[in-house]
């Protein structure tokens, strides 16, 4: 992907440490060997071992009743706060916490979300964040939609049934994405739907035409309108019938998807039916921590932790 090497050159600029929990995992052993070589960031590999071995005693116990304190109030016992510390994932999650690393990269081994919830719980939303969201960096072969065929999709990982309030926060984290990761000097935001501007009514419509709203109030300076259909917001020629006038319509380059369901499913359609490349990174955390698919390749595992690296504020 082209902005893969923006990405890394990005990263390179500043050589940031990123725990890989999944440390004996071949493929994630290959990637922390390239990000290395290639500058791109400082790789920690955990193992159970690693973590276990008497050398590492006084700082798994630091781990622990850090990890304690942090969840004492949700009912979290000493005994099993020892106990999760010394799992890889939340080991790497308190690393993060306590500044011993920048950034986090798990996911060729575990679920979605068995890498969510410990980060959820221990790294906590950015400052003024409410939710934690993911953004999809796609790269359409079709060079006319977006910046040069690239696009920037949420929320596709994380939020099944996001309220309008929700979907307004995760639409201006992605324009903030877009603008971090992707360099856009204009993030352009389509809030999707099966309607545009009031071509059909329904609940569901209503809930994307709130989000609107609350996100104009939230970014005033944002370009964000909606409700959008999908050919509405990128095609011109549709645009200029369905919804004239509109700043984003027939030129967006931030894709909202309503719930879970319709970004899941609209990304995978990208991916494989319309030959577009692609990778996620979660936003609003306070710390960058990235989830990869267990089918996942040693490039991809590259990818995100050079992502990763450039996320870290
Ligand atoms: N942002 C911020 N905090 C959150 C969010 C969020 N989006 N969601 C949950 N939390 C917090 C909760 O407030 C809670 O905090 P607390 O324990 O301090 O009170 C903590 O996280 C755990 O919340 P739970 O409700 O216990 O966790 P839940 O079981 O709902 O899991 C999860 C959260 C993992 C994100 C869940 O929503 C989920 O499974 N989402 C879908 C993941 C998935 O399968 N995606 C599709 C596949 S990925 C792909 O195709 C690339």
């Amino acid at each position: 992907m082209e902005i893969v090497k923006k990405i890394k050159a990005k990263a390179r600029e500043s050589v940031r440490r990123i725990v890989l929990p999944e440390g004996d995992e071949p493929r994630t052993m290959e990637a922390a060997r390239i990000v290395r070589e290639e500058g791109v960031a400082e790789p920690i590999l955990l193992t159970a071992d690693l973590i276990a071995s008497a050398e590492n005693r006084h700082r798994l116990d630091s781990y622990a009743s850090a990890l304690y304190e942090l969840r004492k109030a949700k009912g979290l016992s000493k005994e099993a706060a020892a106990r999760l510390a010394a799992d890889p994932m939340y080991y790497g999650m308190m690393m993060v916490k306590q500044g011993d690393a920048d950034g986090l990269v798990s996911g060729a081994v575990h679920s979605t979300g068995d890498m969510l919830r410990p980060a959820l719980q221990t790294i906590k939303t950015a400052p003024g964040m409410k939710l934690v969201s993911s953004a999809f960096l796609l790269e359409s072969p079709l060079a006319k939609f977006g910046e040069s065929g690239l696009l920037v999709l949420a929320d596709c990982v994380v939020n099944p049934c996001p309220n309008a309030e929700e979907l307004a926060n995760i639409a201006v984290a992605t324009a903030n994405t877009a603008r971090a990761l992707c360099d856009f000097d204009e993030p352009r935001v389509a809030m999707l739907s099966f309607s545009s501007k009031g071509s059909a009514e329904h609940p569901l419509v209503d809930k994307v035409r709130e989000a609107t709203s609350i996100a104009h109030a939230l970014a005033p300076d944002l370009l964000v309108d909606g409700e959008l259909q999908l050919d509405a917001a990128l095609v011109p020629e549709v645009a200029a019938l369905k919804a004239a006038g509109s700043p984003v319509a027939g030129r967006a380059n931030v894709l909202i998807f309503p719930d879970l369901q319709s970004g899941n499913i609209g990304y995978k359609i990208a991916q494989r039916l319309g030959g577009a490349a692609c990778f996620a990174v979660l936003q609003g955390l306070a710390s960058p921590c990235n989830d990869l698919s267990r089918g996942c390749s040693v490039d991809d595992i590259v990818n995100t932790i050079a992502a990763t690296a450039v996320q870290v504020r």
